[in-house]
């Protein structure tokens, strides 16, 4: 992925640099981490502009998220295509029309609940990310959260990770645990991880915005990250590699 050059410059006419990364978020629900990436993207922390957000679900809260700031959405329910593919060509045609396109942008999934297809990775190579609330390999699917607690973990989490062809298991960027709770439950459990998406995917796309993920085969290297962080009794967790300092959570 090529380094991109930081800018002392002005801004463009949606407040972003001229040269940040133009993204695209798909989303399916409550776009809660769509949000919390515009929130760093406010605050100067990710040198990118999120130019579309894509939703296969009408009712998808990610998608008002988006309008109340002005950012196109587009939305299709799947169901009314022909097939996977058809979909997915759609998707690569309105992506594309905003700026993003093999080795110009990135494409971040924030709840994305369809698996994509090789046609559409292939539009975007290493360029594509997901957030799963469980810590990888462990409980990929969609209740991720839900079946950790389930199985009894003392540990659980979220990851951040390139897409690949196979579910939840492309490489690893970053990734937070947290204490399991005995008799907890897994929406409270979800409910805890989800703070910490709310922190490593920003820091996520932050690094990937400046050029400073490299994937070597099933590991990916990160430009000067430090080797983990750690919270405190307040919020206990532990991610690695460590959260930059506008990126860590606040109890
Ligand atoms: C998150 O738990 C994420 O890990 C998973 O789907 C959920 C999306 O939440 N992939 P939101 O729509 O970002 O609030």
């Amino acid at each position: 992925m090529p380094r991109r050059a930081r800018l002392s410059g002005g801004k463009n006419t949606h407040g972003a640099h001229p040269m940040a990364m133009p993204l695209a978020v798909l989303v399916s629900g409550g776009g809660s981490n769509l949000q919390s990436i515009l929130d760093k993207i406010d605050a100067g922390c990710i040198d990118a502009e999120v130019r579309v957000v894509v939703s296969n679900k009408a009712d998808a809260y990610g998608l008002e998220r988006a309008k109340k700031r002005g950012i196109p959405t587009w939305c299709r329910p799947h169901t009314e295509f022909a097939s996977r593919l058809a979909f997915d060509q759609e998707m690569v045609r309105v992506i594309g029309e905003h700026g993003i396109t093999a080795g110009t942008g990135a494409v971040v999934l924030a709840g994305f609940m369809r698996m994509l297809t090789p046609e559409f990775l292939r539009a975007f190579p290493a360029a594509v990310v997901n957030i799963h609330p469980a810590l990888l390999p462990s409980f990929p699917g969609t209740h991720g959260a839900a079946d950790a607690a389930k199985y009894g973990v003392r540990l659980a989490g979220c990851s951040v990770h390139f897409v690949d062809e196979i579910m939840d298991h492309g490489p690893v960027i970053i990734q937070a645990a947290v204490p399991a709770l005995p008799g907890e439950g897994g929406d409270a459990l979800a409910a805890r991880i989800l703070k910490l998406e709310h922190s490593i995917y920003p820091q996520a796309v932050a690094w990937l915005a400046a050029g400073r993920l490299a994937i070597e085969g099933r590991h990916v290297r990160i430009a000067g990250a430090a080797p983990a962080s750690c919270g405190d009794a307040a919020l206990p967790y532990l991610a690695s590699p460590g959260l930059e300092q506008e990126f860590l959570p606040v109890p």
